[in-house]
């Protein structure tokens, strides 16, 4: 990589994070992949050669898990979701030169021959680790075969990563309370041996990468303080059969056993996809138009040199540039992991990481299981054009921020910006030409439009070099703006009789306008500045055509254009809401139906135990880690109790809490004797809003089970005032 800014005289690989081979896609997985399109087509704009690659990632127990709930082979399941994402992603103008999967032959070899090279160069070591195993069904459980508690900050999480809470990478055994997902049991820790690598021998090396690292800001700082920390060294193997063999010829400790039964972990596997994906395109069209060893290999440092030798050859410039588009999720595994696992195979490193934010639908994250979701499927059905999601997810936020979609934000930029902006203006401008001059009349661009069409083209490259596509989008929809303001200034319409020659002037100017409108349009919008290239009377594909080709002339002759943009009207946007909300409705129906099922099973499997509980569902919506902790929860122990006069429920209660004693009014007045509670250990939310019932005023709150009021209470000798967590 060099840090000449784009484009450079290397070749560059733009990749886009790898989507697990296990469901259905909707538009907030999409996100990634419009960008890292746009992205690719925006770097060859400038004229940077460019090959966009990525592909399925098959393996890891996110597949594992599915295909067992579907009762089906991992590959079979895999496979036939793959082929479902390559199918979907042209539909939505998502073109990769490569789109392969992590379970091909190209991606195991090249992954084995990764890890030989990790052992080769000393960086792999053996060691035995207590690992999550189900006892019931007798099986390990790696990663999301195992839920409990993280062990950083205390949310619900899953065996290899903090997904609701610190966003943090989890090591096989650091997960607390471990539950088997298989069985629902609580799982027991076994000792297993395990391969690692040691990440702490790239410790120097990253603290030098992650100050050339270019990209969003979010990838540049955040991993700073897992570097400079103590870093944890990486487990490279997992106790299951799905995934890619740790290569036995590696098995320099000669002990000849547990290799076999290793598969390597799914994330050493997928990012080396995007190496694996560049390679098979350049066997497609041959070293000369496209040399992935150039990318990935040339002038890297060999992988024993030392540090120092190191920072001269990363600055090199006869080599590629790797960008990589991700969601922020998994920055650890781009910033950290993956520098090192290049590194320690002596390959080149990345120049970019860009990481965006999540899609929320109408201010909540999307959810699979409640079916809140739209689905990439339902878009195209429902009859919208690919370009305008694209448009939508790609402009409306910083790429480090949350978008939130929702049918009527979607409307009002459609509306606002592509039919009001854009459209109108391509229509107006081509309309005008076509009926009065059969197609561009003959001037030439003036110095105002040549003018505003460099500073377009300049927001445009200034845009891609610093990983912007918000502002890529911006600048080809602020040139349209600017061509809206400059017809209604110059009122062609008014000029055709009494000065043609002005009128011609005008309307050249806006012709041209179009023309760059498309140019720059092309990379967000694939489609439509295709359609309008092809309404100016251009030949061949926009997208071949360099950011200089904005300011040639455009074709002498072309016929009347179609609009480009259809507005999106109120009552389609109703439509569209209420069509959500069944789909929500129906998901939640069937879930309430599949658990009155399961409680009717449990019923007649413990035939002999009367449940007539009817227990409320659990409220979906989670609250964080630092919400919880707001509530300030103590010990206390009970003072006084006795009956508030004329209140058919209510008690007073003194209740002391160590520092104080509060007091606090109760719904217990019928459902306890108020004189066995005083002495009784209590559980309190001391920091509630104060409230006053019956005239009596409750500083705080007693906290109790269900309609008997079952007051919690504690099993050791906790003191009044300790904090409950
Ligand atoms: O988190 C995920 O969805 C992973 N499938 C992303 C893999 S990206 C890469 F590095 F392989
Ligand atoms: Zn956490």
């Amino acid at each position: 990589m060099s840090h000449d800014d784009f484009p450079t005289d290397n070749p560059a690989v733009v990749t886009c994070g790898l989507p697990y081979a296990n469901g259905d896609l909707h538009i907030g997985h999409l996100r990634t992949y419009i960008s890292g399109d746009a992205y690719a087509r925006a770097m060859e704009k400038l004229g940077q050669q460019t090959a966009f690659v990525s592909g399925s990632d098959m393996h890891g127990t996110p597949v594992a898990v599915n295909a067992e709930k579907e009762g089906v082979s991992p590959e079979a399941f895999a496979m036939r979701h793959h082929e479902k994402y390559a199918e979907t992603f042209p539909k939505f103008n998502v073109e990769f030169d490569n789109y392969g999967h992590t379970h091909d032959e190209t991606n195991t070899e090249l992954t084995q021959e990764f890890v030989r090279s990790w052992v080769e160069e000393d960086h792999v070591f053996e060691k035995e680790i207590q690992v999550a195993w189900d006892p019931e069904a007798d099986t390990p459980l790696p990663d999301r075969f195992v839920e409990g508690t993280c062990p950083y900050c205390g949310a619900k999480a899953r065996g290899d990563e903090c997904d609701e809470g610190c966003q943090r990478h989890l090591e096989p055994g650091e997960i607390e309370d471990p539950v088997s997902t298989i069985t629902g049991n609580p799982a027991e820790y076994r000792a297993r041996e395990h391969k690692f690598l040691r990440l702490s021998d790239f410790q120097e090396y990253l603290k030098g990468f992650i100050d050339r690292l270019e990209g969003t800001s979010n990838a540049r700082n955040q991993p700073r303080e897992w570097i400079e920390g103590e870093l944890q060294d990486l487990c490279i193997t997992r106790d299951m059969d799905w995934g890619i063999d740790y290569p036995s010829e590696s098995d320099e400790d000669g002990d000849g056993t547990s290799e076999e039964d290793l598969v390597l972990y799914v994330w050493v596997d997928a990012p080396i996809e995007y190496v694996a994906s560049s390679k098979q395109y350049t066997e497609r069209v041959g070293a000369d138009t496209f040399d992935w060893e150039q990318v990935w290999k040339a002038g890297a440092p060999e992988p024993g040199a030392s540090d120092e030798a190191d920072n001269e050859a990363w600055t090199q410039s006869d080599t590629g540039e790797i960008v990589h588009i991700i969601g922020r999720d998994i920055i650890q595994h781009h910033t950290v992991f993956w520098p090192s696992m290049l590194r320690g195979a002596g390959y080149n490193e990345p120049r970019a990481v860009m990481a965006s934010g999540f899609v929320n639908l109408d201010g909540d994250a999307f959810s699979t299981s409640r079916n809140r979701a739209v689905w990439a499927d339902d878009y195209l059905d429902e009859g919208f054009d690919p370009d305008l999601i694209r448009y939508y997810l790609t402009t409306t936020g910083g790429f480090q921020q949350d978008v939130d979609f929702s049918w009527e934000k979607f409307r009002e930029r459609v509306n606002g910006e592509l039919v009001g902006t854009l459209g109108n203006f391509a229509y107006r401008s081509l309309l005008f030409a076509a009926r009065n001059y059969e197609g561009t009349p003959d001037a030439d661009t003036s110095e105002e439009v040549s003018e505003r069409i460099r500073e377009a083209i300049t927001d445009f490259e200034d845009a891609v070099n610093d990983y912007s596509l918000k502002r890529a989008g911006d600048a080809a929809v602020a040139l349209a703006g600017f061509g809206n303001e400059y017809i209604q200034r110059n009122e062609p319409w008014n000029l055709t009789d009494d000065d043609p020659e002005k009128a011609e002037q005008v309307i050249y100017d806006c012709v041209q306008l179009a023309k760059a409108v498309a140019v720059l349009s092309a990379p967000i919008l694939p489609g439509k500045a295709q359609t309008l290239w092809t309404q100016l009377g251009e030949e061949g594909s926009v997208h071949d055509v360099p950011l200089s080709g904005a300011l040639e002339a455009p074709p002498a002759d072309f016929g009347e254009p179609d609009e480009l943009f259809e507005k999106i009207e109120d009552d389609r946007v109703e439509e569209l809401n209420e069509k959500l909300e069944a789909s929500v409705q129906a998901a939640a129906d069937a879930a309430e139906e599949d658990a009155d099922e399961s409680e009717d099973e449990t019923v007649t499997d413990e035939s002999d135990t009367e449940s007539d509980i009817d227990i409320e569902p659990i409220n979906d919506d989670r609250i964080s880690f630092d919400e919880f902790q707001d509530l300030d929860l103590r010990i206390g122990e009970i003072e006084v109790a006795e009956p508030i006069e004329g209140a058919d429920d209510l008690a007073r209660v003194e209740v002391d809490i160590g520092v104080e004693t509060r007091q606090i009014v109760a719904g217990i007045k019928q459902l306890h004797d108020l004189d066995s509670l005083p002495g009784k250990k209590v559980v309190i939310v001391a920091n509630l809003e104060k409230a006053e019932l019956f005239g009596v005023e409750s500083n705080g709150m007693l906290l109790a089970a269900g309609e008997e009021a079952d007051i919690l209470t504690t099993h050791g000798d906790s003191g009044p005032g300790t904090k409950v967590r």
